[in-house]
């Protein structure tokens, strides 16, 4: 058997358990996991003394995104660079509707946008914004077409992306039948303006800063929202995943859920795992943190790590959606002119590794499981994606557990000018980024090309 590519002797990380072996790379493909392959001539990686996983899937990105008045400035060129940067081989970016038009148009719009300046596969999401009849039969042909998740926001009514109840209701009645999945972004869009209102005056604003950011959302906003959307689910019978969840009680909700039956799954994101609303008191620099929904509390984090490792939640992913310091200087003192968002590709799987796996509190398979393989099964890629198996795509992270890193931003592709994460000690960082047979990134450098990667097509729940 002759092979473009063979790994030697590294440690598989699969998420149902981990082997030493070697690894036969042929047109994109993985075609031999076996104890011995001969090279034969082969361009050969010596994994010896590393851990071979599947490349990460990032299920919630947000590159080039207009939003807050500007436009996240990491683009699909920059911003899949950096994913290969940080060993993700895999992103789900949105393709958002514009209220009154076309869901397949926005689909076609973010495909003109991506196609062509992608340097790792990536898929979309359509966010569904409006509901009526031409939404109905333009989900389902998306459905049918490999486009099988869709994104609403129950929050964002000045943007016109508020997605109500009755869509809601009526997007999960649609999955139920036609085997797609909708994510929401879960807070309390009514009770959360009027607090934002409430906390937006002159006088607080002098007196707490960017802290009001947290201090208008309290956890309720979030899991309120939560336990509203898992009950439309129930009903419904739909396919519900909660995107960027980051308040333990929305954790117990998603497990109280997952036990009385409801198809719920829960993706949290690093800034929720290894961050606390301290950073929005630092009075140079608590803006910068601006997200939604907002960093919480250390018993947050600890509840958030639990779920991760029991099970009841299923998946990290990023929410990236950079906004460099200029950008973040909009908010001249007001929190409600923030940017909301932050940049995360690069680092998630070195940050989680390290608080996760290096700390106890998730095994090496479950860390796989909930960067890789729970993402791909969730969103229909499994097993092309996800996983290290004969047939599957040649998306493989080459990952040195012994190699300390500090995050710092000035090292990296991302074209921010601070990071969330600076300063952290790393142990554990990706050595080797392949996507689909081709070496995209060698110790957090990208050495691909702009336009490898393509456009990938997903499978409906049910059709797995
Ligand atoms: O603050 C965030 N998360 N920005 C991106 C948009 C969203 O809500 O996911
Ligand atoms: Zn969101
Ligand atoms: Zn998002």
């Amino acid at each position: 058997m002759s092979f473009d590519l063979v790994i030697k002797g590294g440690k598989i990380v699969l998420s149902e358990h981990s082997f030493v072996a070697d690894i036969g790379v042929k047109d994109e493909k993985i075609v031999s996991v076996k104890k011995e392959i001969k090279s034969n001539g082969a361009h050969t990686l010596d994994a010896k003394g590393l851990l071979v996983m599947p490349g990460a899937v990032d299920a919630h990105v947000h590159l080039q995104l207009p939003f807050c008045g500007t436009v996240s400035c990491d683009d699909f060129e920059n911003g899949t660079k950096a994913a290969a940067c940080g060993g993700i081989t895999t992103l789900l970016d949105f393709a958002i509707q514009k209220k009154g038009e076309s869901l397949i148009k926005a689909f076609e719009d973010r495909r003109k946008e991506a196609d062509g300046k992608v340097s790792v596969d990536y898929s979309l999401h359509g966010g569904i914004t409006d509901w009526n009849e031409r939404t109905r039969q333009e989900m389902n042909d998306l459905v049918r077409d490999g486009n099988p998740s869709f994104k609403m926001f129950m929050i964002y009514r000045a943007q016109g992306w508020m997605a109500d109840d009755g869509i809601l209701f009526q997007g999960l009645e649609e999955t139920a039948k036609n085997g797609g999945t909708i994510l929401v972004h879960a807070e309390s869009a009514f009770v959360l303006d009027m607090l934002v209102e409430r906390h937006h005056t002159t006088e607080m604003m002098e007196k707490h800063g960017a802290y009001l950011h947290t201090l208008a959302r309290p956890c309720y906003t979030e899991y309120e929202a939560v336990r509203r959307a898992a009950t439309w689910a129930k009903v419904t019978g739909g396919r519900l995943f909660i995107v960027h969840m980051s308040a333990s009680e929305s954790a117990e909700i998603v497990r109280e859920a997952k036990r009385d039956g409801v198809k719920i799954w829960a993706e949290t994101c690093p800034q929720y795992l290894l961050l606390t609303d301290d950073v929005f008191k630092n009075k140079d620099t608590g803006h910068l943190y601006g997200t939604c929904p907002q960093i919480k509390k250390k018993h947050d984090q600890v509840g958030l790590w639990d779920g991760l490792k029991k099970g009841y939640v299923d998946t990290v992913g990023t929410d990236t959606c950079t906004f460099d310091t200029k950008q973040k200087s909009m908010w001249q003192g007001d929190f409600t002119k923030i940017p909301f968002g932050m940049p995360g590709v690069e680092t998630m799987v070195p940050s989680v590794f390290s608080a996760g796996v290096n700390k106890k509190k998730l095994s090496l398979n479950r860390f796989v499981e909930v960067v890789s393989t729970n993402p791909a099964k969730i969103f229909g890629l499994y097993p092309q994606k996800g996983t290290i198996k004969v047939g599957s795509d040649a998306d493989i992270c080459v990952f040195d557990p012994n190699r300390r890193v500090v995050v710092d931003y000035k090292n990296m592709q991302t074209r921010c000018d601070w990071s969330p994460f600076q300063g952290m000690k790393l142990k554990g960082y990706p050595a080797v980024t392949i996507s689909r047979g081709k070496v995209v990134a060698k110790d957090g450098k990208f050495v691909g090309t702009a336009g490898h990667g393509r456009f990938v097509k997903r499978k409906a729940w049910g059709k797995i």
